[in-house]
């Protein structure tokens, strides 16, 4: 295939809290040993995006840079190798590279090895969001939950597209879910797929229904994507020797732990990252799981998308996600003008 010289990217100039993308040409990169270059064709907006634009991410790199972590694209050249020429012509989900250009753009160069080929029954758009929500919703419930020991789980921003995931899974694997929301709307979302226990966090008694629920459902493990006062307020009003497992900064604030919750209520508080998790799996376990996570995309695991908008709406898309981040994803299809 004649691959073109320049392609259009949002581009991220600088780090800070009213994002700004501008769509622009710049080169096409071309793949070294290892790596592959995709035609992108969907790519997927998180809060991990959002605070990676706003500067607060686990990393940065050097601006200009084209942001963006997962998405789906068509392998179109290789850089070489067994796994590369395997690739070659696939449709795949991939991650961006850490040190590397992201996913809003029409090409992407990305790690052979990070490339999950996709099944002709997953569509562009969940292949878009195979990564990051399906994955991380596996591995707590699975390896933190269940192994675990834990019969009911504890979740906060339950009304997200995360949430909804820990929801159906938790459920399908045989597990009580308190969900925690912020809002009395939410509170009736949830219902709606199917959740039998919903708080909401604004409600007066909050504290003390979760104290009462917790202690009755035996919820010993609780997922926090808010943190700050919300991981201490689980902490205070979860069973003694309860974890509670932070994975999210959505509340944007540091976490007042009591000390003597740790010491003499045997709470623990701790943090989890897919990125740390997938670093620890076998390539082989990975590749089991990335086929049995790809059949739960119609159903247990699968992301309500609001909108797909063409690349050159990068900008408005951000936004519109911002504003309201449980009316479902907004995609950027990187094939339309
Ligand atoms: N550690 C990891 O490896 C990892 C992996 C995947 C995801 N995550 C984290 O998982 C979280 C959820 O991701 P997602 O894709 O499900 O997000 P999402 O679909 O955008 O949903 C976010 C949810 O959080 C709620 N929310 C936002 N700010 C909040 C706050 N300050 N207090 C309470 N609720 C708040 C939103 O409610 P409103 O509509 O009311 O704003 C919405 O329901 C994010 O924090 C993300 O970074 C972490």
């Amino acid at each position: 295939m004649n691959l073109p010289d320049t392609m259009r990217a949002a581009v991220l100039g600088e780090y800070k809290d009213e994002i700004e993308l501008e769509v622009t040409e710049i080169p096409v990169p071309r793949p070294g040993p290892g790596q592959v270059l995709l035609r992108m064709l969907r790519t997927n907006i998180n809060p991990s995006d959002l605070s990676f634009m706003h500067g607060q991410y686990g990393f940065r790199k050097p601006l200009p840079t084209v942001p963006g972590f997962e998405g789906s694209g068509l392998v179109v050249a290789s850089g070489g190798g067994l796994l590369g020429r395997y690739l070659r012509g696939k449709r795949v989900s991939t991650a961006a590279r850490p040190q590397g250009s992201g996913t809003f753009a029409e090409y992407m160069l990305a790690d052979a090895g990070s490339c999950i080929p996709l099944l002709n029954s997953v569509s562009d758009e969940q292949g878009a969001a195979l990564i990051v929500n399906p994955l991380t919703a596996w591995a707590m419930l699975n390896d933190i939950v269940l192994k675990g020991g834990a019969k009911a789980v504890v979740q906060t921003a339950a009304a997200g597209a995360l949430g909804r995931m820990i929801q159906r899974l938790g459920t399908r694997l045989g597990l009580r879910v308190v969900n925690i929301v912020r809002r009395p709307e939410q509170v009736a979302a949830l219902k709606q797929i199917g959740a039998g226990i919903v708080l909401d966090s604004s409600d007066a008694q909050f504290e003390s229904t979760l104290r009462h629920v917790a202690r009755e459902a035996d919820a010993t493990v609780a997922l926090d994507a808010v943190s700050g006062e919300m991981s201490a307020t689980l902490l205070s009003n979860m069973p003694a020797n309860s974890r509670v497992v932070v994975y999210g900064g959505l509340s944007g604030e540091a976490v007042p732990v009591q000390t003597g919750m740790l010491i003499f209520g045997g709470q623990q508080l701790e943090g989890f990252w897919l990125s740390r998790w997938i670093a620890g799996q076998r390539g082989w376990s990975m590749i089991r799981l990335a086929r049995r996570i790809q059949k739960m995309l119609a159903g247990d695991l699968r992301t309500e998308v609001r909108e797909v908008v063409p690349l050159s709406e990068a900008s408005r898309a951000v936004r519109s996600y911002q504003q309201d981040m449980s009316a479902g994803k907004m995609l950027i299809d990187c094939t339309a003008a």
